[in-house]
């Protein structure tokens, strides 16, 4: 189950010593905290500034609150893996790109890699539901319907997707949205073998996002099928602060475009939800844009990490099926999806900023701790994480792991250097003696 893996329980317990730990476990309850330590990092001052009051004696009641409110579906220990035809492919989508998706991931090794998730997203209906009110897969494109691409997916090991909209129309308004048909629909997909539903926020009526959610949420959960529940609601109504007894991951954010500005702006909005992702429930900042051709191998390698260390979805969003090698290499390095899939599950957060350089960092299991150096200006420069940024004592030697360059430092002391290129990162994995 989700919830015996929280971070809030044993895990962040045994480093209650630790600045570090102890700010990630205040943030977690103290939202106003949280504020006014993204302020000050936005300031450009520094996490180390940040006090917090609490001590650990309240931590069992409230990671005991923490628990009761997730949604119990026992689904995304770790933030999902896979793809979704949106951000390459629009609307223009059928049967066959679904399958030859589905073949590529396995026969490329995507799959082996922990992407699992073949996700349809807009456009995949008819117009109109049929005359028991049913939603229909388009004919011209899906002809053979969607309960046999299920089939086709799982016979490969993998997962099936499926897109609506908790509003009357989808965003594409070219087929009809759940609002007012929620168990019909949530019924459709258990009976088609649908595995994940991602739900959009268009022609919503201007209904409270917390009701049209929850009720499809609730009509998931009655379905007979254990299906993920992504929220789309673009982050307007802060659902980091309620959606965690809802659905598996909420978007926080306005979609994704495949550019520097894009991307950058919506990795900082996503940030000061951090404390509200746990094992069962991850904030997210929109689908990978990797391999789209909008961003240079150095930005999309920072997309890349930025995502992993914040926990955030890993849904590839280019063309596998003609995937190229430098796009295919920033996928499938291992040790940036580990730090994804830690079992820990802590979202990393920007903890130092100096003009246009930063510094990324949040715990992993086994005491280690991720970091980026992240060089978000436009000349080569160095960057500096200092021991203190990251809540370790500044006497402890680290073996620092390279996760780009696949190489190691032994006996690290006091801070961690590099030079960075314009709009590039450095990722380590950082693990004390
Ligand atoms: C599916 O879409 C692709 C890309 O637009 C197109 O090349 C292909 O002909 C389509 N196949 C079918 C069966 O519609
Ligand atoms: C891509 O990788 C394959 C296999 O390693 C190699 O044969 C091919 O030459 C590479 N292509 C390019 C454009 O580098
Ligand atoms: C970065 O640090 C190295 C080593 O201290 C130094 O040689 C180099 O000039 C520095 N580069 C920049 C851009 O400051
Ligand atoms: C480098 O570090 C990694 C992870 O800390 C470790 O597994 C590996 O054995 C190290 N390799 C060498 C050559 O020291």
């Amino acid at each position: 189950m989700a919830l015996s893996s929280s971070p809030s329980s044993s895990s962040l317990k045994s480093h209650t010593d630790s600045v570090f730990f102890r700010i990630q476990y205040c943030y977690m309850f103290i939202p106003l905290l949280l504020f006014a330590s993204f302020a000050t990092v936005a300031a450009g001052a520094q996490l180390r500034n940040v006090r917090c009051l609490t001590d650990s004696s309240s931590e069992d009641s409230t990671s005991r609150r923490t628990r009761r409110s997730l949604l119990d579906n026992g689904l995304a220990l770790t933030p999902q893996m896979g793809w979704n035809s949106w951000n390459h492919f629009n609307c223009d989508i059928n049967e066959t790109i679904i399958k030859e998706t589905a073949d590529a991931m396995v026969s490329i090794g995507l799959a082996a890699l922990g992407y699992r998730y073949i996700n349809i997203d807009d456009c995949w209906g008819e117009l109109n539901r049929d005359a028991k009110g049913n939603l229909v897969p388009r004919a011209s494109t899906f002809p053979s319907g969607i309960k046999a691409l299920a089939d086709y997916v799982h016979i490969k090991g993998l997962k099936l997707g499926i897109y609506s909209d908790a509003g009357i129309q989808t965003c594409s308004a070219t087929m009809p949205g759940s609002l007012g048909h929620e168990e019909q629909d949530a019924n459709t997909f258990a009976s088609w073998g649908v595995d994940y539903l991602k739900y959009d926020n268009c022609a919503n009526t201007g209904t409270n996002p917390k009701e049209r959610y929850r009720k499809m949420s609730t009509a998931l959960l009655n379905s007979g099928r254990s299906i993920f529940f992504s929220l789309c609601e673009w982050g307007q109504e802060d659902p980091a602060t309620w959606a965690s007894s809802i659905g598996n991951s909420w978007r926080t954010t306005g979609d994704i475009k495949d550019n520097w500005d894009s991307m950058t702006s919506i990795a900082d909005q996503n940030d000061k939800w951090a404390s509200y992702a746990r094992p069962g429930g991850w904030n997210d900042p929109d689908m990978l844009e990797v391999g789209n051709g909008g961003m240079t191998t150095e930005e999309y390698r920072s997309h890349f990490s930025i995502w992993a260390l914040v926990k955030a979805p890993l849904l590839i969003g280019c063309d596998i099926c003609s995937i190229d090698n430098v796009t295919f290499q920033l996928l499938s390095n291992k040790e940036v999806i580990g730090v994804s899939q830690d079992k820990l599950g802590a979202q990393g957060k920007k903890v130092k900023k100096d003009g246009d350089l930063e510094v990324w960092a949040g715990p992993l299991s086994g005491n280690r701790v991720a970091t980026i150096l992240w060089n978000r200006g436009s000349s080569r420069a160095n960057i500096t994480a200092y021991w203190y940024d990251l809540a370790l004592k500044s006497s402890t030697l680290v073996d620092a792991r390279d996760l780009w360059a696949h190489s190691n430092q032994s006996s690290v002391q006091d801070h961690l250097s590099a030079q960075v290129e314009p709009h590039a990162c450095k990722m380590y994995i950082l693990t004390p003696h």
